[in-house]
C-alpha cells in the first residue's frame, strides 16, 4: 500500500486534441470504441489506475463532444483547452495550465492508445523516481519503425540523448528501430521550464514534446528509457484497420485473463467479450458468443453457442442457448433458449424458463415459472410455478397505451391465449385453450371463452369439389363406410356416434 502511494504521479496528462483524419468518421476518434469503451475511456482508466492527484484532458478537435464524454464517463478528468499552436509540446503545455502542483511526477499518454495497461504506467513512474529521472520516456523496438520518432542513444546504448521525429531523421536515424511510444514521465518543474524553451522550428512546424528530452539534457539533466516488450500495448489507433486489429488485440487478452481465471471459452476467435464483463469460475462460454457492456456473468452457467448478451446478469448455472438479450436478469438454473429475444426488463426468476421463439419485455417471471413456446410477453408480472401455454400474446399495447397483465401463482394459461391488458388472472386459477382473457379470472376459476365447435358434415366434398382435399376426404369417408359394412352392428353404431362427434 505504501508503495502505491509513493508512485502515485502529481498528474497524468491524456493528449486528445489531435483531428484524427484517418478515421475518415464524423464521430471524433477517441470516441471510436473497443471492447465496450471508447478508446478514451481506456486510456484514462490506464491515468486512473495510478492513482494521480490530478488527471487533465488536453482536447480541442470537437472539444464539446469529447467533454461532454469526458462529463459521462470519467468525470474526475479536467478538460484543458488547447489553442491553434499544433504539436504534442503545445497541448502539454497547455495541460498544465490546469495543473495546480508544482513539483513532482507528470505522466503523459495519448488518448488513442487503448491497450496501455496501470501496471506499465506504474512501473514507468517507480523506474523513473527511483532514478531520479527528469525524463523518462516508455520505448519498444519494432518491426517497422515508420512514422514514428526514434530514439537517438548514445555510442555504448547506455545513454538517451533525445528523439528525431521520423519526417526530421536522416536515414541513419530512420534505420534505428527503438521508438518513442509517446509516453513519458517527467519532472513537472523540469517539464514546465523545458517547453518555455521549445519552439517549431521543424519539419511540421510543430511544437514537439519530443524535444523537451534534448533540452532537459542539455541543461545536464538525466533522461532515460524504459523498453517495453509488449508493443501492443503502447500502439495507436490511427484509422480503422488499427482499430479493428487493436479491438481483436484487447479480446484476445480479455479472453485470456478469464481463461487463467477459470473460465471455459470453447472458441476464442468467435468469442468477444467487452473489458467491463464479469464472468465467474466454472462458467462455460460456448463458441459464437457475445458478450457485451456490464454483462455479468455466474458461476457454472453456460452461454451459447450463437447468443449476444448485452447489460445481462445471468445467475449460476443458468444456461442461455442461440439466444439475444438486453437489459435483462436471468436467474439462478434458469433456462433461456434457443432463439428467444429478452428486452429491457425482464427478470426471470431462479430454475424459470423462456424457451423457444419467445419475445419477453418488462415482465417478472416468478421462480420456477414457465414461457415455453412461440409466445410475446410484455409489461407483466407472472408469479412462480406458473406456465404459460404455446403461442401465447400477452396483448399489452391498445393503439395509444400500454397496460400490464398479472398472472398469479401457479397458473395454468392454455395454449393459443390473447391476455388483454389491463387484466388479472388470480393464484392457481386456469384458462382453456384459445382463450382470449378481456376480463380477470378470479384464484381458482377456470376462464373459457372460446366458441363451441359446430362440424359441417361434408363441406369439402361440395365447396371444394375436384381438389386434392376433396379426393382425401372422399377417400377417408368410403374407407370408413367399407369398415362399417364388415363389422358387427353394435360396433358400427359405435363408431358411427364417434364419427358425428367429430
Ligand atoms: C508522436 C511523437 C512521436 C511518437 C508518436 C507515438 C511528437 C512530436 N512525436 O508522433 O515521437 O513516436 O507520437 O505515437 O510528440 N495531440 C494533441 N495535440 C496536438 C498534436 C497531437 O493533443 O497538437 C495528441 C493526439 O491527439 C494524439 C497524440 O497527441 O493522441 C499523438 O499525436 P500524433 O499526431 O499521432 O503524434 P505523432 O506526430 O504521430
Ligand atoms: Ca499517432
Amino acid at each position: 500500500m505504501d508503495t502505491v502511494e509513493t508512485i502515485a504521479p502529481a498528474a497524468v496528462i491524456v493528449l486528445a486534441a489531435g483531428a484524427g483524419t484517418r478515421m475518415r468518421s464524423r464521430t471524433p476518434k477517441v470516441l471510436h470504441e473497443i471492447g465496450g469503451r471508447s478508446l478514451l475511456v481506456h486510456a484514462l482508466t490506464a491515468a486512473e489506475g495510478t492513482s494521480p492527484a490530478e488527471l487533465v484532458v488536453v482536447l480541442r478537435h470537437e472539444r464539446d463532444r469529447v467533454a461532454a464524454h469526458l462529463a459521462e464517463h470519467a468525470s474526475e478528468a479536467t478538460v484543458a483547452d488547447q489553442d491553434e499552436i499544433p504539436g504534442t509540446g503545445r497541448a502539454v503545455q497547455c495541460g498544465l495550465e490546469q495543473v495546480a502542483a508544482a513539483d513532482g511526477t507528470v505522466l503523459v499518454t495519448y488518448g488513442d492508445v487503448p491497450l496501455l495497461d496501470p501496471a506499465t504506467l506504474r512501473e514507468l513512474v517507480g523506474a523513473h523516481e527511483s532514478a531520479g529521472a527528469a525524463v523518462t520516456v516508455l520505448t519498444a523496438r519494432v518491426e517497422d519503425p515508420t512514422g514514428y520518432g526514434r530514439i537517438l542513444r548514445s555510442e555504448d546504448g547506455s545513454e538517451v540523448l533525445g528523439i528525431v521525429e521520423h519526417k526530421d531523421a536522416s536515414d541513419s536515424q530512420r534505420s534505428i528501430d527503438e521508438i518513442n511510444s509517446g509516453i513519458y514521465a517527467f519532472d513537472l518543474a523540469v517539464l514546465r521550464d523545458a517547453l518555455g524553451r521549445i519552439g517549431t522550428d521543424n519539419a511540421q512546424g510543430e511544437m514537439y514534446l519530443t524535444d523537451v528530452l534534448s533540452v532537459a539534457r542539455a541543461d545536464g539533466r538525466s533522461v532515460r528509457a524504459v523498453v517495453t516488450e509488449d508493443v501492443m500495448m503502447v500502439e495507436g489507433v490511427n484509422d480503422r484497420v488499427q482499430l479493428a486489429q487493436l479491438g481483436a488485440e484487447m479480446n484476445r487478452r480479455t479472453l485470456e485473463r478469464h481463461m487463467r481465471a477459470g473460465v471455459t471459452v470453447v472458441d476464442p476467435a468467435t468469442t468477444w467479450i467487452d473489458a467491463d464483463v464479469t464472468i465467474a469460475q466454472d462458467a462455460v462460454i460456448l463458441p459464437g458468443v457475445q458478450l457485451h457492456g456490464a454483462t455479468e456473468i455466474g458461476e457454472e452457467a453456460v452461454i451459447g453457442p450463437d447468443t449476444t448478451l448485452r447489460d445481462t446478469e445471468v445467475g449460476a448455472a443458468a444456461e442461455v442457448v442461440r439466444s439475444h438479450a438486453l437489459l435483462a436478469v436471468i436467474g439462478e438454473g434458469a433456462s433461456v433458449g434457443p432463439f428467444s429475444y429478452l428486452r429491457a426488463g425482464t427478470d426471470l426468476g431462479a430454475t424459470g424458463k423462456i424457451g423457444g421463439f419467445v419475445e419477453t419485455k418488462n415482465v417478472s417471471i416468478g421462480e420456477g415459472a414457465k414461457v415455453p413456446h412461440l409466445s410475446y410477453v410484455g409489461d407483466a408480472e407472472i408469479g412462480e410455478g406458473t406456465n404459460i401455454g404455446a403461442a401465447t400474446i400477452f396483448a399489452n399495447y391498445d393503439g395509444v397505451d400500454k397496460h400490464r397483465t398479472t398472472v398469479g401463482r401457479h397458473v395454468r394459461v392454455g395454449s393459443d391465449n390473447v391476455l388483454v391488458a389491463p387484466v388479472t388472472i388470480g393464484d392457481g386459477a386456469a384458462t382453456g385453450a384459445g382463450t382470449t382473457v378481456r376480463k380477470d379470472i378470479p384464484p381458482g376459476a377456470l376462464g373459457v371463452n372460446a366458441v363451441s365447435q359446430r362440424n359441417v358434415e361434408g363441406w369439402t366434398l361440395r365447396r371444394r369439389a375436384g381438389t386434392a382435399a376433396e379426393v382425401a376426404a372422399r377417400a377417408a369417408l368410403e374407407a370408413e363406410d367399407r369398415s362399417a359394412a364388415q363389422t358387427p352392428a353394435a360396433t358400427a353404431a359405435e363408431e358411427h356416434k364417434e364419427h358425428e362427434q367429430r
